[in-house]
Formats: C-alpha cells, sequence, structure tokens
C-alpha cells in the first residue's frame, strides 16, 4: 500500500469567534460575529466553495485574541484576521478562500493576544 499521506478533507477551514461574554470584559459577540459568521457561510456557499475539498465555515469558542477581536482564523495557513464589516468577509471569501491570496490589510496585529 502507498504511504502517501492522504488529502486533506477540506482545503481550508475558517473559524469564527462567536464568544459573547456577560461579565463586562471584550468579546466577539460584541462585535456582531455571529452575523459575519451567517454572511460567510452563505458567501462560502454561493460562491460554490463549500464542502468535502473545499472550504469550510465553523464556529468556535473564544481563540484568546479577544484584544483583536471580532477574530476569525483561516487554515491550514494559521492566518489571523480582524475584520469588521461584511465587505471584509467578502473580501476574505473572495481573496484568501476562493485564490488563496491573504488579506493583508485584516490581518491581526501580532501582538494582540488576550
Ligand atoms: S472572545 Fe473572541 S477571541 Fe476571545
Amino acid at each position: 500500500m502507498s504511504s502517501a499521506p492522504s488529502p486533506s478533507y477540506y482545503q481550508r477551514h475558517i473559524f469564527f469567534c462567536l464568544n459573547q461574554r456577560e461579565n463586562g470584559e471584550a468579546s466577539c459577540g460584541d462585535h456582531d460575529a455571529q452575523a459575519a459568521f451567517d454572511h460567510c457561510k452563505a458567501r462560502v456557499k454561493q460562491a460554490g466553495l463549500s464542502g468535502p475539498g473545499k472550504v469550510r465555515v465553523n464556529k468556535a469558542g473564544c481563540l484568546d485574541r479577544c484584544a483583536g477581536g471580532p477574530i476569525a482564523v483561516v487554515y491550514p495557513e494559521a492566518v489571523w484576521y480582524s475584520y469588521v464589516d461584511k465587505s471584509d468577509i467578502d473580501e476574505i471569501v473572495e481573496s484568501h478562500l476562493r485564490d488563496g491570496k491573504v488579506v493583508e490589510r485584516l490581518l491581526t496585529p501580532p501582538d494582540l493576544g488576550r
């Protein structure tokens, strides 16, 4: 049998932090992260990018980079984004998820953690 690694089930995953804190501390849920997630899922589907071998849009809990929120991260490239609005999501879908080109202007600053 071949020992070649099997291909990844999905080409790319994008995870959206949807964490909502109720204690007054910053969280991505304060920035309409659910709407951004829903929008991304719809756009990926419309673009024909969803499914095995393509793109999967997933919910996530806190990714521990709340200071840069709202946060989304794309794997396997491990590229972290701080988005603002739906046009930012459109750009991530079209540039990164479809064409493999990182959207530099939306990158989360490297020093921003929790
Ligand atoms: S609350 Fe979103 S990264 Fe922590």
